[in-house]
């Protein structure tokens, strides 16, 4: 088997339908996600997440392009690919005359496992996603953060060699959020991969090895949550409630961002002295601090929207 859990190259797809316009949805996506990685796919609201997760689990085929899933074509051989894969998909919701308990172990014995198995891991997953409780009740009557840990449980119960999770933890309270985390981190212990998309940047941060920026149907830019922040041209934020006003002063630190009265100054940890030295000069308070991925992100993303 191939050392790579999931490579694809120049990867397309062009929803065609009659009388609209064709989308170009995927614009030759070449990517790689090697065996125990955590890979999230980020981007803005239709550029391409969906569609690639789902060419690369069999649900949908791409028009050009190739796509392998360790070793295997996914779209000549998708028999080949089903076995190795499960997938949280995007919306997805539980069947709702099913209990939590039944659906995962349903689920796990659809797929093949034992009865003792699909007994053990339904009660192991359960018990993760903090679902215990609620295990007998229909899944109609759960709220909806309840319903995507449902979703989340039926799928890391599999513990399947490459999971693809669509926004996993959409709808979910804080504390169930770092629950499917841990669960995450744990799969990859054991020898999972995971490629999943997310809009919240913290969860990307917190979790991903490695990151994949799409932005209309293109990679923008890849690599570690540290290196994208790096790009961003520092590593430190100075915020000045009352600096607006003074923006010219401070372009040439770095990435200026003005916020009502406030602006943020993104600045190489080298300068930090010499903009402290301005910012006291110029009577503003200013506190330092580290520069989240969210504020990369909204950089990396603005400016390639900017330069068209
Ligand atoms: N069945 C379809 N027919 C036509 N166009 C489609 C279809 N599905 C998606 N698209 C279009 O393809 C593009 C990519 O959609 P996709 O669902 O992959 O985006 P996404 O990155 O998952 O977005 P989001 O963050 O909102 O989930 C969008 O422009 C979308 O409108
Ligand atoms: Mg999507």
């Amino acid at each position: 088997m191939s050392d790579e859990a999931l490579r694809s190259t120049e990867l397309r797809k062009i929803y065609r339908s009659k009388g609209a316009p064709a989308v170009t949805a995927l614009a030759g996506v070449s990517m790689d996600v090697r065996r125990g990685e955590r890979v999230a796919l980020l981007g803005r609201n239709g550029a391409g997440k969906t569609t690639f997760l789902r060419i690369a689990s069999t649900l949908l085929r791409p028009t050009s392009g190739s796509i392998e899933v360790f070793g295997f074509d996914v779209d000549r051989t998708p028999e080949k690919v089903r076995p190795f894969i499960a997938v949280v998909p995007q919306e997805g919701k539980p069947f709702f005359h099913l209990t939590p308990r039944e659906q995962v172990y349903t689920y796990l014995r659809a797929r093949g496992f034992g009865r003792e198995t699909a007994r053990s891991r339904t009660e192991e997953s359960l018990e993760r996603m903090g679902l215990t409780e609620f295990g007998d009740r229909l899944s109609i009557t759960l709220s909806g953060g309840q319903r995507q840990r449902t979703m989340v449980a039926t799928v890391i119960a599999t513990e399947a060699p490459l999971l693809f999770l669509d926004e996993p933890t959409i709808g979910m309270d804080p504390f169930a959020r770092r629950g499917v985390w841990d669960s995450l981190r744990t799969l990859t212990q054991r020898g999972s991969t995971i490629l999943l998309t997310t809009h919240y940047l913290d969860e990307a941060d917190a979790l991903a090895d490695r990151l994949y920026i799409v932005e209309r149907g293109e990679v923008l830019v890849s690599g570690s949550a540290e290196d994208l922040k790096r790009a961003v041209g520092g590593t430190l934020k100075v915020s000045m409630p009352q600096g607006a006003g003074e923006i010219e002063r401070f372009r040439s630190f770095g990435t200026c961002v003005a916020d009502g009265a406030g602006l943020t100054v993104i600045v190489a940890p080298e300068r930090l002295g010499e903009l402290m030295a301005l910012a006291v000069g110029s009577r503003l308070t200013a506190t330092v601090g580290p520069v989240t991925l969210e504020e990369a992100f909204l950089y990396v993303v603005g400016r390639s929207i900017d330069a068209d």
